[in-house]
Formats: structure tokens, sequence, C-alpha cells
């Protein structure tokens, strides 16, 4: 019963404060002494002692997970550990992950990002649930260098929120130069009074529609911790955010920041910038390097951001902190002006559009500013409140027909969000570029990316190498699983595998 009233109350606490305050984290987020100790997750045991081969074993367990000293929550885990093991491994190698299910429910696991074939891809519908103590084992090769990630393919929003996710370092060989390189799995984690994970089920209208925002900021699996680089440095961060729903525009003030990469590799020139938004599921590489050299401490700061329903509204919050040494670094090159080259894609030989929908719920039917009802109909009307539901071209996943496509050709995808939020939306299989207003490609390869609320972006893909059937959602996994996911059906051969005898 604790259980099940905790995210009511939540959120009608929230309803007192509206607008000020993010519906979800009504008294901001918790806050955390900087813990020291080890910063990044252990990388996974390559038991093959062939350097082109990485061979690992993953096992989903529920384990209790230390956040911070004296908190401790049950969660769900790859190898009792939250993130998952860090998989390594060099462009063109062979990855086979073998696996095994001890949660109580099915499960599977997708690579995000990674153009596996289709049947290595870990969607429940196409490749079947790994059962409750099956197992299975994943063989690719991963054919682009990056930062990439893996999490279920199962009721999402509650498996990936429950800590199943891990990261996957494809390194190649343009990577820059840098004295350190840290990657980092960012999360929120919403808990109760109880100090555990609210029920997945009965979820409030407003979480339906907004998705769970957390109140526990995580960098890989802890809350604030202190990552020690030297002030003299170089050093490359991968961010990844493994969240369900909440958007990390983040800032650290008083460092040179300059992107290398996006979800798709390296950027042909390194970009500086002044605040990195990262939407669910998106990551990018950074070189951070401190302005001054006396040793200090400097907070990477979560800012607010407003992606519709009033979630804008929070104050901003501290991720972890960097603290900057005295530790004496030998010089190293020169950041190269050029970090590679890409090609940008011809003119599509079709194009489509999607149309990304939203009905019902919290937010639609007079309720009060922000889509939460009034303090009188709490929490009957959470309780009650019709839940929202989510489209693609008016169809709510699995209803609909996939899209045809064929192997090797362009196509151009015109995403038209008409709906009160933005979504962050993500192809499986292959990657794209975005084109812009004047119909240019950029020079960048993403899987992810936003499409804000009552706007329209257009990406352009060719679909390489793998046939078969794939998805595509938008990221928030909270729309995913109430219906904001497709499929498109690529016909043609592999050029990657013999074809069929005659
Ligand atoms: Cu990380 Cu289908 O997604
Ligand atoms: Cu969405």
């Amino acid at each position: 019963m604790a259980l099940r009233f905790a995210p009511l109350m939540v959120w009608v606490v929230a309803c007192s404060t509206a607008g000020s305050t993010d519906p979800q984290s009504p008294h901001g987020f918790r806050v955390f002494e900087a813990q020291a100790g080890p910063f990044e997750a252990p990388a996974a045991v390559d038991r093959d002692p062939d350097p082109t081969v990485v061979d690992i074993s993953l096992e989903a367990v529920p384990a209790n997970i230390t956040l911070a000293p004296g908190l401790t929550v049950p969660m769900w885990t790859y190898n009792g550990i939250v993130p998952g093991p860090r998989i390594e491994a060099n462009v063109g190698d062979t990855v086979r992950i073998r696996f095994r299910n001890f949660l109580p429910d099915g499960t599977t696991i997708h690579w995000h990002g990674v153009r596996v074939p289709a049947d290595m891809d870990g969607v429940a519908r196409l490749n079947g649930p790994v059962a409750s103590g099956d197992t299975t084992t994943y063989t690719f090769v991963v054919p682009d260098a990056g930062t990439f990630w893996y999490h279920p393919h199962v009721r999402a929003d509650e498996q990936v929120e429950r800590g199943l996710y891990g990261a996957l370092i494809v390194h190649g060989p343009d990577d820059p130069p840098a004295h350190s390189s840290q990657t980092l799995v960012l999360d929120d984690l919403l808990l109760d009074q109880a100090g555990e994970l609210p029920t997945f089920e009965d979820v409030s209208p407003i979480e339906a529609m907004v998705g769970r925002q957390g109140d526990v900021l995580l960098v890989n699996g802890r809350a604030h911790p202190l990552l020690e680089l030297s002030a003299t440095g170089r050093h490359h961060l991968r961010l990844i955010n493994v969240a369900t729903s909440r958007y990390f525009r983040l800032s650290l003030p008083g460092y040179r920041v300059t992107q290398i990469g996006t979800d798709g590799g390296l950027l042909p020139t390194p970009r500086l910038v002044e605040t990195l938004m990262l939407v669910p599921g998106e990551r990018a590489d950074v070189v951070i390097e401190a302005l001054s050299a006396t040793p200090s401490d400097t907070p990477l700061r979560l800012l607010p951001y407003e992606r519709g329903h009033g979630t804008g509204g929070g104050s901003s919050a501290t991720v972890m902190t960097i603290r900057s040494t005295a530790e004496v670094v030998n010089q190293l090159d020169d950041m190269p002006e050029r970090l590679r080259d890409i090609e940008p894609l011809p003119e599509p030989a079709l194009r489509r559009r999607l149309v990304l929908g939203e009905s019902g719920g919290a937010g639609h039917g007079g309720h009060g500013d922000h889509g939460a009802p009034s303090r009188e109909e709490a929490p009957e009307g959470a309780a009650e409140g019709e839940p929202p539901t989510f489209s693609i071209n008016g169809k709510s996943f699995p209803e609909g027909e996939p899209f045809m496509s064929t192997l090797e050709t362009v196509e151009e995808w015109a995403v038209v969000n008409d709906t009160e939020m933005d979504h962050p939306f993500h192809v499986h299989g292959f990657r794209f570029q975005l084109v812009d207003a004047t119909g240019a490609p950029e020079r960048a390869y993403r899987d992810t990316v936003n499409v804000p609320a009552k706007t329209t972006v257009r990406l352009r893909m060719r679909l390489e190498d793998h046939p078969g059937r794939w998805m595509f959602h938008c990221h928030i996994l909270e729309h995913a699983e109430r219906g904001m996911m497709g499929e498109f059906e690529v016909s043609g051969l592999s050029p990657l595998r013999p074809s069929p005898a005659p």
C-alpha cells in the first residue's frame, strides 16, 4: 500500500506549487555529499584471448545497490552492478555476449546505436524475450567507433528505470589524444519514502504523460560522485543519458568544453560548447580542460529545461563534482582540427512523414495549469484519470503496418511533432544525418534526436548492410511503451552475408 500511494503523494505536492517546480521533483533534488572512490563501472571481463574477439557474460539479476552512503536500493542489474559492466571493443571486433536472465520477468538486450544484424537487435517482438531462467547469445561485429549503450527492450520504461543499462565503448584509430578518458552514465531515480522504487503499475497520469523523473541524480550508479582530474590535463568524457525521460542539459563553468563526438562517433571538427543537451538515449563525447591551473572543485550542473507540460520549472542541481588536482601531466599533441571526414548523404530516393501524436491523460481535459488536477481532485483524480496514449501516424504500437524499405537506398524522414511536448526520436539499425531547413545534411551521424514540441525534424539515412525488421520510437520509454513506436522492413540481400546457395 505504501508503495502504491507514494507516487500520488509526490504528484499532489507538485500541484500546490505547479509552475515553480518539476512535477515529479516538487522539492527539487535530494542533495548528497560528494563521494570519492572509483568513478567508472568496472570493465567487462573479456574471456577470449583473440584480440579481435570480445567474449563476455552478462547476467540480469536483482541486487541491492548502494547509491550513496546510507542509501541502498533494491534494483535490477547486469552482473550485480549499476551500470552493468562497461563493454570495451575496437572497431571491427566481434562481440559475443553470453546472457542469462535471473529476473522474474522476460527481458532482452538491445545494443543502442550499434549497427548489428536485425536478429541480434534484442527487440522482443522480433527476437522473443529471454524468459526468466533462460539464456541466449548475442554475436555481432561493431562497425563504428563511438559511445553506445545497452538496455532491455521489454517493458523498457520499467526495466531500464530499475537499473538495467550499461555502456558499450568502441575505440577507433582517430580518437584524439587525452590524459584521461571516462564514461559518465547519467540517470535519475525516483524513490519513495521507504527508499524504494515506486510501483510501475497504476502510475499517475502525469508520470505516464511526461515520464518518470527522479529526485536522485546518478552518475555511474552513484549520487554525486567526485572525479579527480589533473588541472593542466585534457580529459575525454563520454556521456550517455540512460534516464527514461529526463533531459540532461549540462554546464561545466570554469572549463573549456569541446564536443568531439555525437551518437555516431567523431564529428568532422571539434565544436566549443557552453551547454550540452543530452536527451534520453543520446550520447556525446567531449574534451574538457580547466581554465585555471589552480586546483579547485567544480560542479557539473544540470540546468532546467522545459520539454512540455510544466517540466521546466525545477531549479538547477549538481550532478557530480570535478576536482582539479596539481598532478603534473606530460605535454600532448594539439587537438587535431580535423577529426574525420563525413560525406553528406545524397538526395533521398524516398521521403516519409511520421507524425508524433499524444492523446488523453493529464494535460488534456480541462485540468489545471500544468496538466495536474487541482488538489481536491487528487488522489482520486490521479487514480481515475484517463491514461495517455501515444502514436505515430495515428497508430499506437503495436497497431499499424511496418514501412516497406529497400536495402542500400537513402530515405528522408520528416518527423513531425504535433504534440505539446518534446520527443527524443530514435531509429534502430541505421545512423542518420539531420537535414536543415535549406536541405543540407549535417556532417554528423546520430541515432537519437530531440524533436521539440510543434516542430519538424528531418533525418536522412542510407539503409546500409542490414536487411530485416527494425524499430523506431520515442526514447522517453514511458511513451514508447504506450504506443509511440513503429517498425520498418528493409528488404534485400545483406552484403555482409554470403548469399544463399542457388
Ligand atoms: Cu535505446 Cu529502441 O532503444
Ligand atoms: Cu515521447
